[in-house]
């Protein structure tokens, strides 16, 4: 996940030179934006504490033993060790559990408290640096930023499945869908200024939201599809997707577009998931997610009504703006 507060994303931008050719890493200001929040124990905690994430992961490794057993794992950016010590106690042979941070230490203490330390080494060191004795069966890890891949560390993956995974490999997650809606929200209350500043900035990228369903006045769309297994950098860093969709409520207003994602646990086509697991990130009562959704506004609100069907391209570029305004979206 991206680091975030009070709502606003925080960057992880070229957080790699793995895989592909992604910007040199400019490692100072990836550890300020980004890596040091993960250091901490209340963020790590904040991740623990999410309980759509850890049920999927749960289920996920556990009800697949099958990719798990005698098998050997790495797990890119093992945060607490959380991912590491399910995969050794779903039997893996060997688990190497890479993290940048010192949060590294805390994840040597848990292992040892689980009594996994035979199992699991925790390595700490940016996984583009560190090197492995061997290939790994599978690799696990919890990639995922708001709306997937912003700020995502999804780069890291690829640059250690291209090094790492043998041929024959599963990624967990092994596939995600990024989802895209219309939602309706009552903006009168937006004073002149407030409106100014939205145009100027937050009109142009996205914030994050927790949206009630009922909140979602359209029908989804999938945006883009991503095959963990086969997936380069240069296909991830922008958007460009058409979408269409038709309005579901009678007379209400257009403010503004929601995108989240939803990611799979399907094994890969040698050996697929015994029981196949869904993390989505979509609006819920009572599932939401600490990634919530980033919602596009559009100012201002269009009148809509049931049945109106609108064909929208979002694009997306990545521009030399600061954190979070860095990654710049159009929505035509
Ligand atoms: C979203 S957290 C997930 C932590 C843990 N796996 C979990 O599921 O609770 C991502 C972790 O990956 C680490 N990380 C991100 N990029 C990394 C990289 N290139 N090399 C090593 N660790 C990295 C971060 O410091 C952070 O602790």
């Amino acid at each position: 996940m991206g680091s975030y507060t009070n709502g606003v994303v925080g960057d992880q931008s070229g957080a790699s030179n793995g895989g592909g050719g992604a910007a040199a890493v400019d490692k100072g200001v990836d550890f300020a934006n980004y890596f040091c929040t993960y250091a901490f124990l209340y963020h790590q905690k904040e991740m623990l504490s999410d309980r759509v994430r850890m049920d999927a992961y749960y289920n996920a490794v556990f009800q697949n033993k099958h990719h798990f057993h005698g098998k050997v794992v790495l797990d890119v950016g093992t945060g607490s060790g959380i991912l590491a010590i399910w995969s050794a106690q779903a039997g893996a042979r060997k688990v190497y559990a890479v993290e940048a941070t010192n949060m590294a230490e805390h994840a040597r203490e848990l292992v040892k408290a689980n009594n996994v330390q035979d199992v699991v080494e925790v390595i700490q060191g940016s996984m583009e640096d560190i090197q492995l004795p061997e290939k790994v069966d599978v690799i696990i890890s919890e990639w995922m930023g708001y709306f997937l891949l912003r700020e995502s560390m999804f780069d890291s993956v690829i640059c250690a499945r291209d090094r790492w995974l043998k041929p024959t490999g599963v990624m967990y997650p092994s596939h995600a869908h990024e989802t895209q809606a219309y939602y309706g929200v009552d903006m009168g209350a937006l004073t002149k200024p407030f409106s100014e500043e939205q145009k100027k900035y937050y009109l142009q990228t996205s914030l994050w939201n927790n949206l009630h369903p009922n909140q979602v006045i359209g029908t989804a769309a999938i945006l883009r599809e991503i095959d963990c297994l086969t997936a380069s950098v240069s296909d991830i860093l922008e958007v460009r997707s058409n979408f269409l969709s038709t309005v579901t409520l009678p007379n209400t207003r257009l403010c503004g577009f929601a995108g989240w994602f939803d990611v799979h646990f399907r094994g890969c086509k040698e050996i697929p998931a015994q029981k196949e697991i869904e993390l989505t990130t979509a609006p819920s009562v009572d599932n939401g997610t600490h990634w919530g959704q980033q919602v596009f506004l559009l100012n201002p609100p269009i009148r809509v009504t049931e049945g109106d069907k609108l064909n929208a391209r979002l694009n997306s570029i990545l521009d030399s703006y600061l954190p979070p305004f860095r990654n710049r979206y159009f929505i035509e």
